[in-house]
């Protein structure tokens, strides 16, 4: 019955390291996927996840019963407080509620479901570009997916004009351009995705003066913001600063939905860990929320997995693990800071032609190097550069000893 089924493509950032596992060069580099690797080229597993699963292990008290439906109740309090901060007035009038998720794109799967359910408008707007899965999550979840401008390769900066939103306050939307002139004109209540930190695949995130530009241009138009948080610690090294642009749309006492991911800032990839919170308007609806979440849940999966919650929460809740938690972390943040140094330090000593110093000004895991598809295949062809072909490279998969090699690569790809 299957016999005419068509043969899919590879996934556009998951494929690229299928293509790399194929190809038996010993030069190979694999700069697709966003995975933390050490300078040795290995993945990390952070010291302190280590300490946890061994007293998880340890503890006799521990079961592997079935978690709720929400999943662990003292992770979720804990996800809340770390992206919130402690002192969030929503989570001290319990207006939070939070359910452990699959991960960032559970997170967003079932926040997207949630909201086709019961949200009266089903328009979410993305970014132009954005993380791949982020149309497919929301369309698959009955949402209509539409993108409102956020890069310009000109300028290869946020597509934001300062001056036009001031203009723009007093006088109409004749004078807006890109990102302002997109969500202006976005109809009411529409829900807009936005990237908490560390653009993916861009690194180029708006200053806290636009983010407040853009939080008092979303609340005036009742447009409901749907953050992916998936690199809180990677942008600045500080996790509460990081935080700073949410905790801003919190602060206002409107409401919003929260994805949260534990993969990158502990390296918990394939323990599948993390959250959506919804911030509502009041207790009483929170309650309701949460029950209806789990309606979501329930006929998808049933429950969420108990171990990474585990190692998750023993780290959040103890002070010293914590601290050696954002210690190691600003590690694996500092080493990608550094390799952006070096690519630059590089290429300029080469005499690569071209501006290449959004390298050191982008942040958080990738380099949208501005590299385009045809440039990108004979990378791969001629120096085994793996990266997804609209120019990404993740800064986390470079190192001393493969940096020379890119670099040599950029430079015969812009000068052939
Ligand atoms: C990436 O963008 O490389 C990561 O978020 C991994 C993924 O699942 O795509």
């Amino acid at each position: 019955v299957f016999a005419g089924i068509a043969q899919a493509p590879e996934d556009p950032i998951l494929g690229v390291t299928v293509a790399f596992n194929k190809d038996p060069s010993p030069v190979k580099v694999n700069l697709g996927v966003g995975a933390y690797r050490t300078e040795e080229g290995k993945p990390l597993v952070l010291n302190v996840v280590r300490c946890a699963e061994q007293m998880l292990i340890n503890d006799p008290s521990r079961y592997k019963e079935y978690l709720p439906i929400t999943g662990l109740a003292e992770f979720n309090k804990l996800s809340a407080k770390l992206i919130f901060g402690a002192d969030s007035p929503a989570i001290q009038e319990n207006r939070v509620v939070t359910v452990q998720c699959l991960s960032g794109t559970g997170s967003l799967r079932v926040g997207g479901e949630f909201l086709a359910k019961h949200y009266h408008e089903h328009t979410i707007y993305i970014p132009t570009p954005t993380w791949g899965n982020h149309p497919k999550i929301f369309t698959l979840a009955g949402l209509t997916a539409r993108t409102y401008r956020y890069y310009d390769p000109a300028t290869r900066g946020l597509d934001f004009n300062d001056c036009v939103m001031a203009l723009s306050l007093i006088q109409d939307l004749f004078f807006l351009t890109g990102l302002v002139e997109d969500l202006s004109s976005a109809p009411l209540g529409s829900i807009v995705l936005l990237h908490a930190c560390a653009h993916n695949p861009t690194g180029v995130d708006p200053t806290v003066d636009q983010w407040e530009k853009i939080r008092q241009l979303m609340r005036s138009k009742s447009l409901l913001p749907f953050f992916d948080s998936a690199y809180q610690g990677f942008a600045s090294g500080s996790l509460d600063k990081d935080a700073q642009p949410v905790r801003m749309f919190v602060a206002d006492g409107g409401e919003l939905l929260m994805a949260q991911s534990y993969a990158k800032n502990m390296g918990l990839y394939g323990e599948r860990v993390g959250a959506l919170s919804i911030v509502c308007g009041s207790a009483d609806v929170a309650v309701r929320v949460e029950s209806q979440l789990k309606l979501v849940i329930r006929p998808m999966y049933s429950s969420p997995p108990l171990h990474g919650p585990s190692v998750v929460a023993t780290i959040l809740r103890d002070s010293e693990m914590f601290n050696e938690w954002t210690v190691e972390l600003k590690a694996m943040a500092d080493r990608i800071i550094s390799m952006r140094q070096q690519l630059f330090d590089a290429l300029k000593s080469r005499g690569t032609p071209g501006d290449w110093s959004h390298i050191i000004k982008q942040i958080g895991m990738f380099t949208f190097t501005g590299l385009n598809s045809e440039q990108v295949a004979f990378m791969r062809q001629e120096y085994h550069i793996y990266m997804t072909s609209d120019g990404r490279i993740s800064m986390a998969g470079l190192n001393m000893k493969n940096l020379p090699h890119l670099a040599d690569a950029i430079h015969a790809a812009v000068t052939k």
